[in-house]
């Protein structure tokens, strides 16, 4: 350091520490456009923020800090030692995503502090102001008196404002597969939830009044706030307490089996709580702050991970047609102990080459096998060890010729890894299954955490299993292997950070429709609003059979249009798309399939036109290295007409619009399968006006124009 850098840091010490305990008593402010953060400490020594929204309060003070479990009142007693501001303004690049460039712009205040009783333990905590909202976590730095240190509870409020409208599902630690409740602040009890479920799910929810996160509300002041959290790493998932009279909302993090939250070490962090606001819904679809609060990734060569959509032998499973399972339960030897087939199997040889051909036929690029390996007999709800086998097949799935055929006709297969909860058990076999996929040529797995988790005690929210997501990334990634999880704690962001962590399931997906009572046509107006914030979802949309799957009850059906699923490829972010009905059910509607095997999965540009979490959702998306467009619309139970000014399309060009929408006479219920086509001409003028059944939806492909659609398309005239 030269010299005179070195003295003018001394002087600065000198000017500062003076001004600093001066300050203590003031809030520090950081600002960034409308956001403004204060950060004070108060007479009792506890750190504490608020935050505002273009003057209007959206965080009212709120208190910072922790329980350890040698230390019950680490959150007062602080005093301030020292501060420091950085400011940070740079883009990136993301391997796959909404938009090819992230601008990533914040304004940084670390304060550091030091608890005056013995023995002095140090805590700092680093606050991101951002264009549209604010990002904080605590560092534990290294230090004689706190090495190895226990938490027994995180203690930050979030002091809310008033009653808002609140999109909730219950605090579980086990699952996020809920129906989202809309309801008051004041109203939150989620015994009611937690006890009528109709699915599969686990579900361990003690807190009646306890939420997940991302929670998304509607400020009294019609303010949209979105409370998450970014980069969870070692550390359990934040959910919410909720005080309905005061509206307040307190950090509470997933347990262990004995009950602590979180094993730490010094130096150490924990995840960043996220604050998100504006006035405009638009705005909390369009944030990059939770992304931008992660790492940049460390893989150096990410050229191996691709975006792709897929067919899967798994719908004929979901619907009661097929089994997983080859023999019956319980095992079946027959006299040369072998297992005897059931008749029913779905991950068959010659079956799955009907998939092969499908997607070789259709430009799909991968084909998904699910119940192709040993363990199925007996897989769920056993709490079992040793369950499944990952390098074993069935007798009836001849991996080699499987493999032979998929690669003669360019199809990429994808592994299928379902744990049934037996985390352990799966760290045993990680290797050989990485090796086994290698071997074969699988690019991809799908892994699956179904069922209660062992180790026993442990949650699937918890800091344990956030810690074994995070260590198949890992391995994953050595393997050059992409993974979709199923049953994970949410994401948060982490796909910066770990690219090859594609999607998760992490929230109730299109299956439930299937197998449960489904889910109702506004679900999937909240899920960006909140699964989505976090990351991309493997929602599995494309089902155009909406009604009498084989083996369930008749009465079952779709919450959906046809047209609705369509959109879904648009409203539902991810860079990998199932295209999950059957072959037989696309080959039955070509002109609609058309749709599926046109849109992208990867983006140079996204613009939402508009969007109101429960009610409806317009996003546009530019094909990356490409010209053309997407839009999908949906609504909820309501029918309403979606207003698109193209305004983003290239002004010297001319477009078709293929519009795939609604027929007049659809509605979810009654009449989910009609549906219209139409194309005509359109250029960065035009506004199309698109009328969405009740439960319906659009699906728009814009391309540039050649000479002979020019004849043949008429204008688009808005009806
Ligand atoms: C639940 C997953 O969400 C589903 O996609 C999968 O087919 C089953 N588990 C079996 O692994
Ligand atoms: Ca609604």
């Amino acid at each position: 350091m030269p010299l005179l850098k070195k003295v003018g840091c001394y002087l600065a010490l000198v000017i500062l520490v003076p001004r600093l305990y001066a300050q203590s008593a003031n809030p520090l402010t950081v600002i960034m456009n409308k956001v403004k953060l204060e950060v004070s400490l108060d007479a009792a020594g506890t750190p504490s923020y608020a935050v505002q929204y273009n003057g209007q309060q959206v965080i009212r003070t709120s208190k910072l800090g922790f329980a350890l479990t040698d230390d019950s009142t680490f959150y007062k007693d602080f005093e301030l030692l020292n501060t420091s501001r950085r400011s940070f303004n740079q883009t990136w690049q993301p391997v796959w995503g909404e938009v090819n460039t992230i601008r990533e712009q914040y304004e940084e205040l670390t304060i550091n502090l030091r608890q005056r009783k013995a023995p002095g333990r140090l805590l700092n905590i680093v606050f991101r102001v951002f264009d549209d909202g604010v990002g904080f976590r605590y560092e534990f730095p290294v230090q004689p008196n706190l090495k190895y240190f226990v938490v027994a509870n995180e203690l930050t409020q979030f002091n809310l404002t008033g009653d808002h409208r609140t999109f909730w599902i219950p605090g579980d630690y086990d699952t996020n597969e809920y129906l989202y409740t809309t309801s008051q602040l004041s109203e939150i009890d989620n015994t009611h939830m937690v006890k009528t479920s109709t699915d599969i799910a686990v579900r361990t929810a003690p807190d009646p009044q306890s939420v997940q996160t991302p929670l998304m509300m509607k400020s009294t002041e019609g303010l949209y706030i979105n409370i998450h959290e970014a980069a969870l790493s070692n550390y359990p998932a934040m959910q919410l307490h909720v005080d309905r009279t005061g509206y307040a909302l307190t950090s509470s993090l997933v347990p262990d089996a004995t009950g602590n939250k979180a094993y730490l070490h010094a130096p150490g962090k924990t995840p960043w709580r996220t604050i998100i606001v504006s006035d405009k819904a638009v705005d909390i679809l369009n944030s990059k702050t939770i992304l931008n609060l992660n790492e940049p990734t460390s893989l150096t060569n990410t050229s191996w991970i691709k975006p792709m959509k897929f067919v899967g032998v798994w719908w004929e499973m979901q619907t009661g047609k097929a089994t997983w399972n080859y023999s019956n339960f319980p095992d079946s030897a027959d006299a040369a102990g072998g297992l005897i087939p059931n008749g029913t199997h779905g991950a068959n040889t010659a079956n799955v080459k009907r998939y092969i051909d499908f997607a070789a036929n259709n430009g799909i690029d991968a084909v998904l096998v699910e119940g192709w390996n040993r363990g199925w007999e007996d897989w769920f709800g056993n709490w079992k060890e040793n369950v499944f086998n990952f390098t074993t097949p069935y007798p009836d799935f001849d991996v080699r010729e499987i493999t032979r055929y998929a690669a003669s006709k360019g199809v990429t297969m994808i592994m299928h890894n379902e744990t049934s909860g037996s985390a352990t058990d799966y760290e045993r076999q990680l290797d050989t299954a990485f090796r086994f996929m290698n071997g074969f040529g699988y690019t991809s797995v799908k892994t699956g955490y179904v069922g209660k988790i062992i180790p026993r005690g442990e949650h699937h929210d918890g800091q344990w299993m956030v810690n074994h997501y995070e260590r198949v990334a890992q391995k994953a990634a050595a393997h050059q292997v992409t993974i979709d999880v199923h049953e994970p704690m949410r994401p948060t962001g982490q796909h910066r950070t770990w690219p090859n962590w594609m999607a998760s399931e992490a929230g109730r997906g299109n299956e439930y429709n299937a197998f449960s009572i489904g889910s109702p046509p506004e679900h999937e107006t909240i899920l960006p609003f909140t699964r989505l914030m976090g990351g991309p979802m493997d929602y599995t949309p494309g089902i155009f059979k909406m009604k009498g799957y084989a083996g369930y009850a008749p009465d079952r059906q779709m919450h959906s249009t046809l047209a609705k699923q369509l959109a879904l490829y648009v409203t539902i972010y991810s860079p990998v798309q199932m295209a999950a009905d059957l072959p037989e059910n696309y080959a039955a509607r070509p002109d609609a399939f058309q749709f599926i095997k046109d849109v992208a999965v990867d983006w140079d540009d996204t613009k939402i036109i508009e969007a109101e979490p429960g009610d409806y959702i317009t996003i546009a998306r530019k094909e990356k290295g490409k010209t053309s467009w997407f839009i999908g619309a949906i609504t909820d139970e309501n029918s309403r007409t979606a207003t698109i000014p193209l305004t983003f399309l290239d002004k010297a060009q001319q477009y078709v619009a293929v519009i795939y929408g609604d027929a007049p006479d659809a509605d979810w219920k009654n009449n989910p399968e009609a549906y219209k086509i139409e194309s005509f001409l359109v250029n960065s003028a035009t506004t199309l006006k698109l009328k969405l059944a009740p439960g319906g939806g659009a699906a728009v492909h814009l391309k540039p124009a050649t000479a002979s659609d020019l004849k043949q398309y008429k204008k688009y005239v808005a009806k």
